[in-house]
């Protein structure tokens, strides 16, 4: 079983968590998803979540006094429950903490997600790592941003990344929490059912899928390859290897880079 927490302030934006593919992980027992609305958190009758940035400069930053406690009820699993419950802060200054969890002990701080166009890249290699997670909480970030010391604090009882969905700055991590959960799901295994599926995905040898095709053989006067009526499962895969090398050349090609390709994979990219 796999727990998800978001803290946004924009809870419904976050429905689709719950409908097609998450909503059946969720129903078959497999996910369960929990979203709380910053403003619980925040202090004063405006419910004020932002402020002005230290140094100037346009925009807003959002406030360590909610963000804190928000982050220490869902680590805790408070949040929802009993909302004033703040978590009693570990007496270890922040640079300890790493070291604290290196002898081999498990590290059992649930993963952090702060999604930021300022972070790592999200790969398939971290939905894949974060499939076996038993507690993800995403932190979703508008405006500015959040006041930094938020995320050092925060490593305190969370193993924290901050990554990014590609190279592009949307208005707040909603979006990003949104494919990221997806991304992840459908990993856990049953999620998906077929696991083969998994093991032909893009990505998975380092290569982008080629083409599909379905019935009519012939539609619109356009014909199926023919290729793959042969019956040769060789033949075919070889085939299917092609042209995902020949379309990552195409339109990814520093993805080949990372590739083990053979003698005959080589030939078809013409570097030989
Ligand atoms: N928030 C705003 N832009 C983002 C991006 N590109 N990735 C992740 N979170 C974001």
């Amino acid at each position: 079983m796999m727990r998800l927490d978001v803290v946004t302030i924009f809870p419904e934006y976050l429905d689709p968590l719950r409908h097609a593919l998450l909503g059946k992980a969720i129903e078959q027992g497999i996910l369960s998803v929990g979203v709380h609305d910053l403003r619980d958190w925040a202090h004063d009758v405006h419910k004020s979540v932002d402020d002005t940035p230290y140094g100037g400069g346009p925009g807003m930053v959002m406030k360590p006094e909610v963000w804190g406690p928000a982050l220490d009820d869902v680590a805790a699993g408070v949040a929802g429950v009993e909302l004033e419950s703040s978590l009693p802060h570990l007496e270890k200054p922040v640079d300890t903490v790493e070291s604290s969890y290196e002898a081999g002990e498990r590290d059992e701080r649930p993963l952090l997600i702060v999604p930021t166009p300022a972070g790592k890249p999200f790969t398939q290699a971290d939905a894949r790592e974060w499939s076996h997670e038993e507690h993800i909480v995403f932190a979703c970030g508008r405006y500015e941003g959040i006041d930094q010391r938020v995320i050092v604090d925060a490593e305190r009882r969370y193993r924290v990344r901050e990554v990014s969905i590609g190279d592009y700055v949307l208005i707040g991590g909603e979006v990003a929490v949104l494919v990221i959960a997806e991304a992840v799901v459908r990993l856990i295994p049953g999620v998906l059912g077929n696991r083969r599926s998994h093991e032909e995905d893009s990505f998975s040898d380092g290569l982008l899928e080629g083409p599909s095709y379905t019935k009519p053989r012939t539609w619109r006067g356009l014909d199926v390859p023919e290729v793959l009526f042969s019956g040769n499962h060789a033949r075919v895969d070889r085939w299917r290897r092609d042209q995902a090398l020949l379309r990552t050349q195409a339109v990814r090609p520093e993805l080949l880079a990372d590739v083990d390709l053979s003698p005959a994979d080589r030939k078809v990219l013409g570097l030989e």
